[in-house]
Protein backbone atom coordinates (compact mmCIF):
# COMPACT_ATOMS: atom_id res chain seq x y z
CA UNK A 1 0.00 0.00 0.00
CA UNK A 2 0.71 3.65 -0.48
CA UNK A 3 1.02 4.51 2.96
CA UNK A 4 3.34 1.18 4.37
CA UNK A 5 7.76 2.20 4.36
CA UNK A 6 9.85 0.36 2.76
CA UNK A 7 12.71 -1.83 4.39
CA UNK A 8 16.25 -0.65 3.26
CA UNK A 9 19.69 -2.59 3.02
CA UNK A 10 23.03 -0.75 2.50
CA UNK A 11 26.37 -1.97 0.98
CA UNK A 12 29.31 0.80 1.01
CA UNK A 13 31.00 1.52 -2.47
CA UNK A 14 33.99 2.43 -2.81
CA UNK A 15 35.47 6.21 -0.94
CA UNK A 16 36.25 7.47 -4.58
CA UNK A 17 34.01 9.93 -5.82
CA UNK A 18 31.40 8.50 -8.64
CA UNK A 19 29.79 10.51 -11.51
CA UNK A 20 26.17 10.01 -11.53
CA UNK A 21 26.34 7.97 -14.84
CA UNK A 22 28.56 5.31 -12.98
CA UNK A 23 25.98 5.31 -9.73
CA UNK A 24 23.15 4.64 -12.81
CA UNK A 25 25.12 1.96 -13.97
CA UNK A 26 26.14 0.51 -10.39
CA UNK A 27 22.10 0.35 -9.57
CA UNK A 28 21.30 -1.18 -13.19
CA UNK A 29 24.05 -4.22 -12.83
CA UNK A 30 22.76 -4.43 -8.94
CA UNK A 31 19.00 -5.00 -10.89
CA UNK A 32 20.25 -7.30 -13.24
CA UNK A 33 21.29 -9.60 -11.00
CA UNK A 34 17.71 -10.38 -10.57
CA UNK A 35 17.55 -11.46 -14.19
CA UNK A 36 16.98 -15.37 -14.44
CA UNK A 37 16.92 -17.49 -17.72
CA UNK A 38 13.57 -18.12 -19.31
CA UNK A 39 12.35 -14.94 -18.57
CA UNK A 40 10.35 -12.48 -20.23
CA UNK A 41 11.62 -8.83 -19.24
CA UNK A 42 10.66 -5.33 -19.23
CA UNK A 43 13.36 -3.15 -20.69
CA UNK A 44 13.23 0.47 -19.41
CA UNK A 45 14.09 3.50 -21.53
CA UNK A 46 16.61 6.26 -20.51
CA UNK A 47 20.58 6.74 -19.54
CA UNK A 48 20.13 4.75 -16.31
CA UNK A 49 17.72 1.53 -18.14
CA UNK A 50 20.08 1.66 -20.75
CA UNK A 51 22.90 -0.15 -18.87
CA UNK A 52 20.79 -2.34 -17.72
CA UNK A 53 19.77 -3.56 -21.59
CA UNK A 54 23.48 -3.46 -22.14
CA UNK A 55 24.01 -5.65 -19.37
CA UNK A 56 21.58 -8.16 -20.06
CA UNK A 57 23.11 -8.51 -23.76
CA UNK A 58 26.86 -9.03 -22.48
CA UNK A 59 24.88 -11.78 -19.48
CA UNK A 60 23.42 -13.68 -22.95
CA UNK A 61 26.18 -13.17 -24.98
CA UNK A 62 28.75 -14.71 -22.28
CA UNK A 63 26.16 -17.41 -22.18
CA UNK A 64 25.52 -16.99 -18.55
CA UNK A 65 21.50 -16.07 -19.28
CA UNK A 66 19.53 -18.13 -21.91
CA UNK A 67 16.38 -17.70 -23.35
CA UNK A 68 15.32 -14.03 -22.34
CA UNK A 69 12.79 -12.01 -24.36
CA UNK A 70 12.54 -8.11 -24.12
CA UNK A 71 9.96 -6.19 -24.59
CA UNK A 72 11.39 -2.89 -25.19
CA UNK A 73 9.19 0.23 -23.40
CA UNK A 74 9.97 2.47 -26.46
CA UNK A 75 11.57 2.84 -29.97
CA UNK A 76 14.84 3.80 -28.62
CA UNK A 77 15.11 1.06 -25.88
CA UNK A 78 14.07 -1.58 -29.36
CA UNK A 79 17.03 0.01 -31.48
CA UNK A 80 19.52 -0.59 -28.53
CA UNK A 81 18.16 -4.09 -27.66
CA UNK A 82 18.02 -5.19 -31.36
CA UNK A 83 21.55 -3.72 -31.94
CA UNK A 84 22.98 -5.88 -28.76
CA UNK A 85 20.85 -8.99 -30.30
CA UNK A 86 18.81 -9.42 -27.21
CA UNK A 87 15.41 -11.40 -28.53
CA UNK A 88 12.64 -9.30 -28.39
CA UNK A 89 8.58 -9.51 -28.22
CA UNK A 90 5.61 -7.63 -27.21
CA UNK A 91 2.67 -7.66 -24.65
CA UNK A 92 0.33 -9.15 -27.52
CA UNK A 93 2.33 -12.29 -27.69
CA UNK A 94 3.97 -12.26 -23.92
CA UNK A 95 1.01 -10.42 -21.81
CA UNK A 96 2.54 -11.48 -18.65
CA UNK A 97 6.06 -9.98 -17.78
CA UNK A 98 8.29 -11.66 -15.22
CA UNK A 99 10.40 -8.89 -14.42
CA UNK A 100 11.27 -5.29 -15.55
CA UNK A 101 13.80 -2.65 -14.66
CA UNK A 102 13.67 0.76 -15.40
CA UNK A 103 15.00 4.14 -14.02
CA UNK A 104 12.43 6.83 -12.66
CA UNK A 105 12.76 10.74 -12.21
CA UNK A 106 11.54 10.90 -8.82
CA UNK A 107 11.00 8.32 -6.02
CA UNK A 108 8.64 8.59 -2.69
CA UNK A 109 9.48 7.55 0.48
CA UNK A 110 6.68 4.57 -0.31
CA UNK A 111 8.29 4.09 -3.74
CA UNK A 112 5.74 5.85 -5.84
CA UNK A 113 7.45 7.12 -8.59
CA UNK A 114 7.47 10.20 -11.10
CA UNK A 115 8.08 8.66 -14.88
CA UNK A 116 8.72 10.31 -18.10
CA UNK A 117 10.73 12.96 -18.47
CA UNK A 118 12.30 10.98 -21.39
CA UNK A 119 8.61 11.02 -23.22
CA UNK A 120 8.31 7.08 -22.29
CA UNK A 121 5.56 6.81 -20.03
CA UNK A 122 2.63 5.11 -21.85
CA UNK A 123 4.68 2.27 -22.72
CA UNK A 124 6.77 1.77 -19.78
CA UNK A 125 3.39 1.75 -17.84
CA UNK A 126 1.57 -0.68 -19.87
CA UNK A 127 4.69 -2.86 -19.51
CA UNK A 128 4.99 -2.45 -16.02
CA UNK A 129 1.93 -2.83 -14.96
CA UNK A 130 1.83 -6.17 -16.60
CA UNK A 131 4.69 -7.31 -14.47
CA UNK A 132 5.68 -9.53 -11.59
CA UNK A 133 8.14 -7.82 -10.53
CA UNK A 134 9.13 -4.32 -11.20
CA UNK A 135 12.26 -3.02 -10.07
CA UNK A 136 13.30 0.54 -10.50
CA UNK A 137 17.06 1.64 -10.70
CA UNK A 138 18.34 5.40 -9.53
CA UNK A 139 21.01 7.48 -7.72
CA UNK A 140 20.18 8.79 -5.05
CA UNK A 141 19.24 12.59 -6.68
CA UNK A 142 16.25 11.00 -7.70
CA UNK A 143 14.62 10.50 -4.03
CA UNK A 144 12.15 12.58 -2.65
CA UNK A 145 10.07 13.51 0.47
CA UNK A 146 6.81 14.14 -2.43
CA UNK A 147 6.19 13.45 -6.21
CA UNK A 148 6.16 16.81 -7.72
CA UNK A 149 7.92 18.83 -5.19
CA UNK A 150 11.16 18.59 -6.63
CA UNK A 151 9.86 21.80 -9.18
CA UNK A 152 10.47 19.38 -12.03
CA UNK A 153 8.03 18.51 -14.48
CA UNK A 154 5.49 15.72 -14.27
CA UNK A 155 4.69 14.51 -17.77
CA UNK A 156 1.26 13.92 -18.37
CA UNK A 157 0.65 12.56 -22.46
CA UNK A 158 -2.06 13.91 -23.84
CA UNK A 159 -4.00 13.44 -27.49
CA UNK A 160 -2.74 16.37 -29.55
CA UNK A 161 -6.34 17.09 -30.50
CA UNK A 162 -6.96 20.67 -28.77
CA UNK A 163 -3.94 20.08 -26.46
CA UNK A 164 -4.39 23.62 -25.02
CA UNK A 165 -8.04 23.33 -24.04
CA UNK A 166 -6.69 19.91 -21.97
CA UNK A 167 -3.44 21.84 -20.99
CA UNK A 168 -5.89 24.18 -19.50
CA UNK A 169 -8.23 21.52 -17.73
CA UNK A 170 -4.75 20.02 -15.79
CA UNK A 171 -4.07 23.31 -14.65
CA UNK A 172 -6.88 23.65 -13.51
CA UNK A 173 -7.45 20.59 -11.87
CA UNK A 174 -3.96 21.69 -9.32
CA UNK A 175 -4.82 25.46 -8.98
CA UNK A 176 -4.44 25.22 -5.48
CA UNK A 177 -1.13 23.50 -5.79
CA UNK A 178 0.13 26.77 -8.01
CA UNK A 179 0.42 24.55 -10.98
CA UNK A 180 1.76 25.45 -14.30
CA UNK A 181 1.30 23.59 -17.73
CA UNK A 182 3.66 23.56 -20.03
CA UNK A 183 3.49 21.97 -23.94
CA UNK A 184 6.91 19.84 -24.03
CA UNK A 185 8.89 21.18 -27.56
CA UNK A 186 12.21 20.25 -29.08
CA UNK A 187 14.03 23.65 -28.78
CA UNK A 188 12.58 27.06 -29.17
CA UNK A 189 11.46 29.56 -31.96
CA UNK A 190 9.30 32.59 -32.06
CA UNK A 191 5.86 30.27 -32.53
CA UNK A 192 7.51 28.59 -28.62
CA UNK A 193 9.11 25.71 -30.46
CA UNK A 194 8.24 22.40 -32.20
CA UNK A 195 6.00 19.66 -30.28
CA UNK A 196 7.59 16.67 -28.49
CA UNK A 197 5.87 14.06 -30.08
CA UNK A 198 5.38 10.94 -28.37
CA UNK A 199 6.16 7.03 -29.89
CA UNK A 200 2.54 6.96 -29.91
CA UNK A 201 2.18 10.32 -31.87
CA UNK A 202 0.76 12.25 -28.57
CA UNK A 203 2.08 15.09 -27.15
CA UNK A 204 3.23 15.64 -23.64
CA UNK A 205 1.83 18.36 -21.28
CA UNK A 206 4.29 19.18 -18.21
CA UNK A 207 2.79 20.25 -14.87
CA UNK A 208 4.94 22.01 -12.30
CA UNK A 209 3.48 22.30 -9.24
CA UNK A 210 4.60 25.37 -5.98
CA UNK A 211 2.89 23.14 -3.80
CA UNK A 212 2.09 19.47 -2.67
CA UNK A 213 -0.36 17.86 -4.96
CA UNK A 214 -2.15 15.87 -1.92
CA UNK A 215 -3.44 12.64 -2.19
CA UNK A 216 -1.64 10.78 -5.25
CA UNK A 217 -4.31 8.51 -6.04
CA UNK A 218 -7.09 11.22 -5.90
CA UNK A 219 -4.49 13.31 -8.41
CA UNK A 220 -4.08 10.11 -10.76
CA UNK A 221 -7.93 9.88 -11.28
CA UNK A 222 -8.90 13.32 -11.69
CA UNK A 223 -6.11 13.62 -14.11
CA UNK A 224 -7.56 10.68 -15.91
CA UNK A 225 -10.79 11.45 -15.89
CA UNK A 226 -10.35 14.44 -18.45
CA UNK A 227 -11.16 13.63 -21.85
CA UNK A 228 -7.65 14.24 -24.05
CA UNK A 229 -5.44 12.80 -21.17
CA UNK A 230 -3.76 9.09 -22.60
CA UNK A 231 -1.87 8.65 -19.21
CA UNK A 232 0.51 10.35 -16.72
CA UNK A 233 4.00 9.78 -15.19
CA UNK A 234 2.66 8.89 -11.70
CA UNK A 235 3.12 5.69 -11.33
CA UNK A 236 1.61 4.80 -7.83
CA UNK A 237 2.06 1.11 -5.77
CA UNK A 238 3.96 -0.23 -9.16
CA UNK A 239 7.36 -0.49 -7.75
CA UNK A 240 8.16 -4.37 -5.99
CA UNK A 241 12.31 -2.74 -5.67
CA UNK A 242 13.79 0.42 -6.00
CA UNK A 243 17.67 -0.40 -6.01
CA UNK A 244 19.62 3.89 -4.77
CA UNK A 245 23.03 4.02 -5.19
CA UNK A 246 24.86 7.16 -3.71
CA UNK A 247 28.09 7.78 -2.86
CA UNK A 248 27.47 6.09 0.21
CA UNK A 249 26.80 2.46 -1.30
CA UNK A 250 23.75 0.79 -3.15
CA UNK A 251 20.28 0.54 -1.31
CA UNK A 252 17.72 -2.04 -2.05
CA UNK A 253 14.41 -0.61 -0.99
CA UNK A 254 11.75 -3.59 -0.94
CA UNK A 255 8.30 -2.58 -0.99
C1 LIG B 1 11.59 7.77 -19.54
C2 LIG B 1 11.61 7.54 -18.08
C3 LIG B 1 12.94 7.34 -17.45
O1 LIG B 1 12.95 6.11 -16.80
C4 LIG B 1 13.20 8.43 -16.48
O2 LIG B 1 13.05 9.64 -17.17
C5 LIG B 1 14.58 8.33 -15.87
O3 LIG B 1 15.53 8.57 -16.85
P1 LIG B 1 17.08 8.58 -16.56
O4 LIG B 1 17.46 7.20 -16.16
O5 LIG B 1 17.69 9.00 -17.88
O6 LIG B 1 17.35 9.58 -15.48
O7 LIG B 1 10.62 7.51 -17.39
O8 LIG B 1 10.30 8.08 -19.96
Amino acid sequence: PSSSPSSSSSAPLSPVILTQDELKKIAAYKAVEYVESNMVLGLGTGSTAKHAVARIAELLNQGKLHNIIGIPTSKITYDQAVSLGIPLSDLDSHPIVDLAIDGADEVDPFLNLVKGRGGSLLREKMVESSCRKFVVIVDESKMVKHLGGSGLAMPVEVVPFCWKFTAMRLKALFEDSGCVAKLRTLGENESGGVPYVTDNGNYIVDLYFKKDIGDLKVASDEILRLAGVVEHGMFIDMATTVIVAGELGVTVKDK
